[in-house]
């Protein structure tokens, strides 16, 4: 695996690569086994594979969030690279946003409400780097997990909106066995708020926002927003803090 800082050094290194199919995984670090689902996605289809490691403050409407965010790059690049990672694309901040920086993709519809409404601006800064990476990689499939299903159907809008000639591959949420989505964000719950957390499948499994909010609401858990919408198929969303962690779920319904 070969690890790029720079545009320049990502392009150069993709540039004899172009003939055979590129995939890309974009990722902020942290990685768990939900990541390393997307690598094996992208491994199994595409003859070069590209994460990127950049954890993107644009999309970051809590400074304290971004600040706890965990960070242990050494550690990323060691899975990326067993998951047969070819390139890191892993850039610092300044390479994406260097002062100057002005553009922004604004993305409407579906990014709006749910997360639009509790992480305002969030979207906007998903889209840009989403797109940001698109055009530096030129890949021919992006990989994104479900577990975050309005950016999954926010990402497919703007590549249908902006004609970005590229394909978006879904790929299941993957859980720890007793049923918690894997999250970056898990390593965050004390023991006692990873038990509570369980209400959040538990309240999914029941496909009915009602029940869904009962099942929550006897674990003790106020959620953000318990609600049914169309996020690349119809979708049973949750959002909800838990000691001081905002964990976010789905359901395909
Ligand atoms: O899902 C994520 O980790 C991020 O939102 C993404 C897609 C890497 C953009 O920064």
């Amino acid at each position: 695996m070969k690890t790029v800082p720079t545009i320049a050094a990502a392009r150069a290194e993709l540039k004899a690569r172009r003939t055979g199919t590129i995939g890309l995984v974009p990722t902020m670090g942290a990685l768990h086994a939900g990541h390393l689902a997307l690598f094996q996605a992208a491994r199994e289809e595409c003859d070069t594979v590209v994460a990127s490691l950049f954890l993107n403050p644009a999309q970051f409407n809590n400074a304290a969030d971004l600040a706890a965010y965990p960070r242990d790059e050494a550690r990323d690049a060691a899975l990326a690279e067993e998951a047969g990672v070819d390139i890191l694309f892993a850039p610092a901040a300044t390479e994406l946003y260097p002062t100057g920086f002005a553009t922004w993709i604004e993305p409407a519809g579906v990014a709006e409400g749910l997360e639009g409404a509790y992480r305002p601006g969030h979207f906007r800064g998903v889209a840009t780097v989403c797109v940001k990476l698109f055009s530096i990689i030129q890949p021919d499939i992006a990989y994104f997990g479900r577990k975050d299903a309005q950016q999954v159907a926010v990402i497919k809008q703007v590549v249908r909106d902006l004609n970005l000639p590229l394909e978006i591959c879904v790929v299941p949420t993957v859980r720890d066995s007793d049923g918690l989505a894997l999250s970056s964000r898990n390593v965050r719950l004390s023991p006692e708020d990873r038990a509570t957390a369980l209400a959040i499948p538990q309240a999914l499994a029941t496909h009915d926002p009602d029940a869904a909010r009962r099942v929550l609401t006897a674990a003790g858990i106020e959620p953000e927003y318990v609600a049914i919408a169309d996020l690349d198929g119809p979708t049973l969303a949750v959002a909800a803090t838990v000691g001081s962690t905002r964990l976010i779920d789905n359901v395909l319904l």
